[in-house]
């Protein structure tokens, strides 16, 4: 959506992919992948490609991606704003049980064997290995590269969005008595919150990483706002 509202106004951008996903979508913008070595990498080439405007479109949790615009930032000038959508809110109905990183959300869960859904991103699988009794589903957009560190993994290789439906069926035909889910915002991965609440079944949330203080909106209309529009400039 925010590449589809740069590309549309005009604006000469470069779309910057993390590079942690096989075959990223298509994007209506030119297309870079990977990092740039921390930093300094990066303000080196905001200096080099003269951008003028960062967007820090990052998922919630993509903390080094944000912390090292921040900084890059800062050093070359250049104006940083973070697109961020809201954190998910509790609804009447909803049983959760807030844990601070994904450590926390390990401990949260029981000790004698349960089946979990654990939706949450691959760089935070590795602490649940402390729990190997359990039986751990989990959803990847690519196939695990390694073993995942717990015995009995049964994994769905998908791309949301994802529909209740689709999460409600998921979690009935896998007997699902737990998820551990990241809050991370927005409608695309809410679904699953929707079914576990339907279903009555207890959530362990992850709050978000702590991040610098930046200027930050939670919509594509504000960003395109502070871009002003100003087609002359690199963003
Ligand atoms: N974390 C998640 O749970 C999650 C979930 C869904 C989607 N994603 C998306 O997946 C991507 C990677 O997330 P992550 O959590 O793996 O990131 P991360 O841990 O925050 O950062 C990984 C590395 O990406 C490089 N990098 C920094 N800024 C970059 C930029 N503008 N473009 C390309 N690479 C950059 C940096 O490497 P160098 O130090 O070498 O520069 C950084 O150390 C992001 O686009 C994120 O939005 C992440």
């Amino acid at each position: 959506m925010l590449a589809d509202a740069v590309a549309r106004a005009g604006v000469e951008a470069t779309y910057s992919y993390g590079g942690r996903t096989r075959a990223p979508a298509t994007q209506p913008l030119p297309t870079r992948s990977g990092g740039f070595g921390g930093a300094s990498g990066l303000a080196e080439y905001i200096r080099r490609e003269k951008i003028t405007d960062v967007i820090d479109a990052t998922h919630p949790f993509a903390v080094e991606m944000s912390r090292n615009a921040v900084v890059a930032c800062a050093t070359t000038g250049a104006r940083l704003i973070a697109l961020e959508r809201a954190p998910w809110a509790k609804a009447p109905g909803d049983t959760w049980i807030e844990a601070a990183d994904p450590s926390s959300a390990v401990t949260a869960l029981p000790l004698e064997r349960a089946r979990v859904f654990l939706a949450i991103g691959r760089q935070h699988i590795a602490a649940f290995g402390a729990r190997p009794q359990h039986a751990y589903t989990l959803r990847f957009v690519d196939p695990p590269a390694g073993p995942l560190p717990f015995p009995d993994a049964d994994v769905i290789v998908s791309r949301g969005p994802f529909a209740l439906e689709s999460e409600l069926e998921l979690m009935r035909s896998r007997g699902i008595e737990w998820v551990v889910a990241r809050n991370s915002g927005g409608t695309g991965a809410h679904a699953k919150i929707d079914a576990a609440r339907e279903l009555d079944i207890p959530v362990v949330m992850i709050a978000r990483p702590e991040l610098p203080d930046r200027p930050r909106v939670e919509s594509v209309a504000e960003v395109m706002q502070w871009l002003g529009h100003r087609t002359c400039l690199g963003a």
